[in-house]
C-alpha cells in the first residue's frame, strides 16, 4: 500500500494499520474482470463493488434498482481478475435493512457465493445492530456514512451532509458496531477532519477533503468515462470517454471505407 506496495493481498488487518504506519488507503469502484485486472496492476488497495453500478453500468437515474444478484454477479466478474486488493462488495437497498438475520444472510451470499472478502452497508446509528450481526457471523463490514445513495428519497437528493453531531454520532456508533473502516461521504473537510482524529478505523473519503486514512472514486468517473454526473468532488486523472468516441468514429469510418481489414488482419 502507498508507497511500500506489497504483492501479497491486501488484508482488513491491513486497512487497521494503515494509519499506524503512515498509509493512505486507495480504493476505486470495478465491476468487470478487465476493469478489475487493471485496476488491480496499477496497486490500488480495495476494489469496490459498488451499487453505483445501478447508474454506470445498467443507466438508472439512482442505486435503488440494483439487487443482490446484480451484485453477486459483478463481485464474481471482479474476483477473477483480482490478485492483490482487497475486495468490498456493496449490501444493494432493501437487502440489510429489513432485519439483522437478511443483513447477515446477504452479507454471506457475497462472501460465499460470490468471493467477495468483505461487504460494505449505507446507515451509521441506525444500521449499528445490523454491522454487529454481519461482524459476529465474522464477516468484515465496511460502513458507510454522510451522503448515503439509498437514502436519496429521505435526503431530498445527492446533496452535502453538514450536521456534525449526527454525523460524528454515526460515525462512533459504527465504529462501535466493529466496523474495520467508514466511508465518508459528501461532509465538509472539517468535519470530515474531526471525525477521523476521533476514531480509530479509517476513514475513507468521496467529496470529504484531505484529511481522510484514504480515498474512494468511482471508476467511470475518474476515467471520464461517465458523462451524465459531473460532482465537484470527482478528480478526472483521463478523458476515456472522448478516446473511446475516436477510436469507434474511426473504425466505423474505416470499415466503411473498405480500409478495415487488410492483409495485415487477414488469413491467407
Ligand atoms: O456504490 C459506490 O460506488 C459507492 C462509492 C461511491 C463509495 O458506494
Amino acid at each position: 500500500m502507498g508507497d511500500t506496495v506489497t504483492t501479497r493481498p491486501v488484508t482488513v488487518p491491513d486497512f487497521l494499520s494503515a494509519r499506524s504506519r503512515g498509509q493512505r488507503l486507495a480504493m476505486i469502484t470495478a465491476y468487470d474482470y478487465s476493469m478489475a485486472r487493471l485496476l488491480d496492476a496499477a496497486g490500488v488497495d480495495a476494489i469496490l463493488v459498488g451499487d453505483s453500478l445501478g447508474m454506470v453500468i445498467q443507466g438508472h437515474k439512482t442505486s435503488l434498482p440494483v439487487t443482490l444478484e446484480d451484485i453477486v454477479y459483478h463481485t464474481r466478474c471482479v474476483v477473477r481478475g483480482t490478485q492483490r486488493a482487497l475486495v468490498v462488495a456493496d449490501l444493494p437497498f432493501m437487502t440489510y435493512q429489513v432485519s439483522i438475520e437478511q443483513a447477515i444472510t446477504n452479507a454471506g451470499r457475497l462472501v460465499q457465493e460470490a468471493g467477495a472478502a468483505c461487504v460494505k452497508l449505507e446507515g451509521g446509528e441506525r444500521m449499528a445492530d445490523r454491522i454487529a450481526g454481519i461482524v459476529r457471523a465474522d464477516i468484515p463490514v465496511m460502513a458507510h456514512i454522510g451522503l448515503t445513495p439509498q437514502s436519496v428519497h429521505r435526503l431530498g437528493g445527492f446533496r452535502v451532509q453538514r450536521q456534525e453531531e449526527a454525523l460524528m454520532n454515526d460515525a462512533i456508533a459504527v465504529e462501535q458496531a466493529g466496523a474495520f473502516a467508514v466511508v465518508l461521504e459528501c461532509i465538509p473537510s472539517e468535519i470530515a477532519a474531526r471525525i477521523t482524529q476521533r476514531l480509530s478505523i479509517p476513514t475513507i473519503g468521496i467529496g470529504a477533503g484531505p484529511s481522510c486514512d484514504g480515498q474512494v472514486l468511482v471508476c467511470h468517473d475518474l476515467l471520464g468515462l461517465y458523462a451524465e454526473l459531473r460532482p465537484r468532488f470527482v478528480k478526472h486523472y483521463a478523458e476515456l470517454g472522448g478516446a473511446v468516441r475516436d477510436a469507434v468514429a474511426a473504425y466505423c469510418q474505416e470499415v466503411r471505407d473498405g480500409e478495415f481489414p487488410t492483409a495485415q488482419h487477414s488469413f491467407q
